[in-house]
């Protein structure tokens, strides 16, 4: 196997960032690049904290996770706030003010793919989600992820910068539940700030962030 140059390829299991030159520019994308994300969000979450909670098991994770992706954030596509880059191995769903998940599928997908032992655990989290969500108009990422093998390369950053610019202008709050605490000071980075904590049960902890406009 060829071997790669630090500057190019980070190993992801370092635990600090080896930074290179980003890839290209964040592209809007539509529903028929819907596969293409969901399979890059697949391979970027396989070690969120949060969601290997909800499917332990490889298997179950494969088949559980994708299906969340899509009602969580597939109504992205149709509000054209999609996002791939660097030809799909980063992408960022976000939903608009007025846009919401299909929470009844949200539930569905819970009773038919996660553990029953963990499903109580998760309804409560979930509850908790809701309380933290803001009432006012807002933008919601439910998703960011790059491919493991392109993570610190500047990827994620310049992906959310469409969007945040746009809260900006727009004077609009962003806000995110960041499932791992590896990426609160990536948020951080970029004007998000803390505003609790939610956990349940066995469930790993969840930050819900808030970004005021900039
Ligand atoms: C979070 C994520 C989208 C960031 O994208 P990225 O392209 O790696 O981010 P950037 O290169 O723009 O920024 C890197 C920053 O993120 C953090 N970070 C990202 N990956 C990291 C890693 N493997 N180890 C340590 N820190 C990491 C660091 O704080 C880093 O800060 P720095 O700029 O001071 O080096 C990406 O790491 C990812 O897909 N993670 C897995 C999925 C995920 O956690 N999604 C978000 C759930 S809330």
């Amino acid at each position: 196997m060829a071997s790669g140059s630090a500057a190019t390829i980070s190993n992801p299991g370092d635990v600090s960032c080896i930074r290179s030159n980003p890839i290209g520019r964040p592209v809007r994308i539509h529903a028929d690049r819907e596969a293409n994300v969901v399979a890059t969000l697949t391979l970027a979450f396989s070690s969120d904290p949060a969601n290997r909670w909800c499917w332990p098991g490889t298997a179950d994770y494969l088949a559980g996770f994708p299906q969340f992706v899509r009602a969580l954030g597939g109504n992205a596509f149709a509000a054209e706030c999609a996002f791939e880059i660097a030809g799909g191995s980063g992408a960022a769903l976000w939903l608009p003010p007025g846009v919401e998940p299909d929470e009844a599928e949200l539930i569905a997908i819970v009773q038919r793919t996660v553990h029953a032992s963990r499903q109580n655990d998760l309804y409560e989290v979930m509850q908790q989600m809701a309380r933290f969500h803001p009432q006012t108009p807002h933008w919601y990422l439910p998703f960011i992820g790059v491919e493991p093998l392109q993570q610190c390369r500047g990827l994620g950053t310049l992906l959310l910068r469409p969007i945040l610019d746009r809260c900006d202008d727009e004077r609009l709050p962003a806000y995110l539940e960041s499932t791992n605490p590896r990426n609160v000071p990536f948020y951080e980075s970029l004007g998000f700030r803390g505003v609790g904590m939610i956990q349940a049960g066995t469930s790993p902890r969840i930050v819900p962030m808030l970004r005021e406009p900039q």
